[in-house]
């Protein structure tokens, strides 16, 4: 018995297309392109990123070259009414220096926490209606004359910070 083919049909699958696939079938089909959904979430990640890193950087450089200018800038300290009689509020500037805003019989005063000894960190203490430092037992009566210790014998006082008083607010020019 002898068969004879009239036609011959060669198929051959499309590579270059899967929309004859089923569902299933380009489900498992890898994605060679980037769509539009993952060009957006790519977009907002280096955006982002880009944005933190500016920011970081502003910081840094700011850390690393401070405002030498010597140019004294107004900041608010704090409110009058939060701050009792015999009360005080330590504040940092900017800068990173601290002021310590004490509110006195006389009204309110503000100083520098360094000490005019050797600089370490002076504080007030409410109990004893003085400010003290540590470091050589140094004592500052609540208008920041140097009253015992070794400021005291070299007749250096706390350094005051100019303030200006408006309304409820206390600000001083750090
Ligand atoms: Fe304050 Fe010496 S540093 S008393």
């Amino acid at each position: 018995m002898t068969w004879r083919l009239n036609r011959i049909q060669f198929c051959v699958p499309n590579t270059t297309s899967n929309s004859s696939l089923n569902p299933s079938e380009k489900a498992k089909t890898p994605k060679t392109g980037v769509d539009r959904r993952g060009f957006l979430a790519r977009a907002l990640a280096i955006g982002g990123a880009a944005v933190s890193y500016a920011t970081f950087g502003g910081f840094a450089l700011r850390f690393l070259y401070p405002d030498t200018t010597g140019e004294k800038r107004r900041m608010y300290l704090a409110s009058i009414s939060s701050l009792p009689k015999g009360k005080a509020v330590v504040v940092s500037t900017p800068s990173g220096k601290r002021v310590v805003v004490l509110n006195t019989a006389d009204g309110i005063r503000a100083f520098s926490t360094i000490c005019p000894h050797l600089g370490c960190q002076v504080h007030w203490e409410d109990e004893n209606n003085h400010f003290f430092c540590p470091c050589h037992s140094a004592v500052f009566d609540p208008t920041g004359k140097a009253m015992e210790g070794p400021p005291a014998s070299d007749g250096k006082d706390m350094l005051a910070v100019e303030i200006a008083l408006e309304g409820d607010g206390v600000f001083a020019w750090v």
